[in-house]
């Protein structure tokens, strides 16, 4: 991969860093810092969908922390009124027979916004939502549509749209075009990090301003696409149909954009099909099966370095949780295919995450070394 030296960018340099300081805050989160930063260079909407105390909330302030502009964060429940959402109407209006509503410090004026439990949205609220994620208009009363500074709504939820939840919900999920499950920690070192760190909020060392963003957003605009890329986004797009995945022409044309943002996240000056990557959170309808396959799908066509560390990272918790410490012939042979993963491990580059797998590996190697040693 071409990488562009740091000190001739400095806003990319800062999404860099920042991707630095969250993933090494966060834990097990690399996918969903990605994500969240390759949305915010996408202008591109982003829903993660996991399990209470899974991190998101987390997450998802401290990316809105570290951006400047307006912000809105609201935590919906089916009581909350359009009045917490939008602004309560004008009584000044009123009086002279308007109705208006005042979105002061609401999400019509804000640049970026965090709507928690997003999938709790009344009807009343969903509709006008809608519209401004969609459309990023919003009609205040007086029939105008005036378009909003929304950039970026983050979404999160405990649980997915589905068919029982009715189509306003399925509207609502479509509307996010990045959308990611998130699962609890798996790792055993992951785990003890999380039960003994004291505090797992990130600090991040710069911050960002939204016309910064928007140099990021027109940078990650032009990159050109590498034909090896295109080609390798036509056969996923074929091979999904075949599958039965075929997700809407608006989904698609927006994948093209969302893979720009990710290969700038990875200081690439092109788009290669390992920025594909990205795809796989942007190509399918329903929640069920389809990301699993879709994943499938773009893993054996493009190959992305990332998805192939995701993988390999999982092979070594199974090493780790089969491996019995204090049978030596069983912790041997558990070191043995370690040294495998790490020599697979080695033969990739670029993507940022390599490095960090490997001395992951080289940490828990050493580490069950001691443990089969004390054990004897
Ligand atoms: N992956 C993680 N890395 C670091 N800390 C974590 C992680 N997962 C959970 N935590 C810890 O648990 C706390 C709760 O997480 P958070 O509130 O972000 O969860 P959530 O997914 O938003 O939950 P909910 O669905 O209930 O809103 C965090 O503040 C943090 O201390
Ligand atoms: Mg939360």
């Amino acid at each position: 991969m071409k990488l562009v030296r740091p000190d001739t960018d400095p806003v990319r340099d800062k999404f860099a860093q920042a991707r630095k300081e969250l993933s090494s805050a966060l834990i097990e989160r690399e996918d969903e810092v990605d994500l969240v930063l390759t949305a915010l260079v996408a202008n591109e909407h982003i829903l993660l969908v996991g399990p209470p105390g899974c991190g998101k909330s987390l997450l998802l302030d401290s990316v809105l922390s570290w951006t400047g502009g307006s912000k809105f964060s609201i935590l919906l429940t089916k009581f909350t009124t359009v009045e917490e959402v939008m602004g309560p109407v004008s009584l000044a209006a009123l009086k002279a027979d308007k109705y208006l509503r005042v979105t002061t410090g609401k999400l019509p004026e804000a640049d970026y916004a965090f709507v928690d439990e997003v999938m709790k949205a009344s009807s009343a609220i969903l509709n006008t939502l809608l519209k401004i994620l969609n459309e990023r208009v919003y009609d205040a009363g007086d029939g105008v549509a005036r378009r909003v500074p929304l950039k970026l709504c983050l979404g999160a939820s405990n649980e997915w749209a589905s068919p029982d939840t009715g189509k306003e919900l399925a509207a609502l999920s479509d509307r996010f075009l990045l959308r990611k499950a998130v699962s609890p920690i798996r790792s055993q070192a992951g785990r003890q990090r999380l039960l003994w760190t004291r505090d797992h909020a990130p600090k991040l060392s710069t911050t960002v301003t939204p016309a910064e963003v928007e140099q990021a957003r027109r940078q990650a605009l032009a990159l050109p696409w590498s034909d090896e890329a295109k080609d390798a986004l036509e056969v996923i797009l074929k091979e999904l149909a075949r599958e039965g995945i075929q997700p809407g022409d608006r989904r698609q044309f927006k994948t093209v954009g969302a893979v720009r943002a990710f290969a700038y996240l990875c200081g690439s000056d092109e788009v290669l099909p390992e920025h594909l990557e990205v795809a796989q959170h942007c190509l399918w309808d329903a929640p069920e099966e389809q990301p699993q396959k879709a994943a499938q799908v773009i893993a054996r066509i493009a190959n992305p370095v990332g998805m192939r560390v995701t993988q390999l990272l999982l092979e070594v918790e199974q090493v780790l949780a089969a491996a019995d410490v204090r049978n030596l012939a069983d912790a041997a042979k558990a070191a043995a295919k370690l040294a495998e993963i790490d020599r697979q491990l080695s033969t990739l580059k670029g993507n940022g995450r390599v490095e960090t797998a490997r001395a992951y590996l080289k940490d828990q190697l050493r580490r069950l070394k001691l443990a089969s040693i004390e054990a004897v």
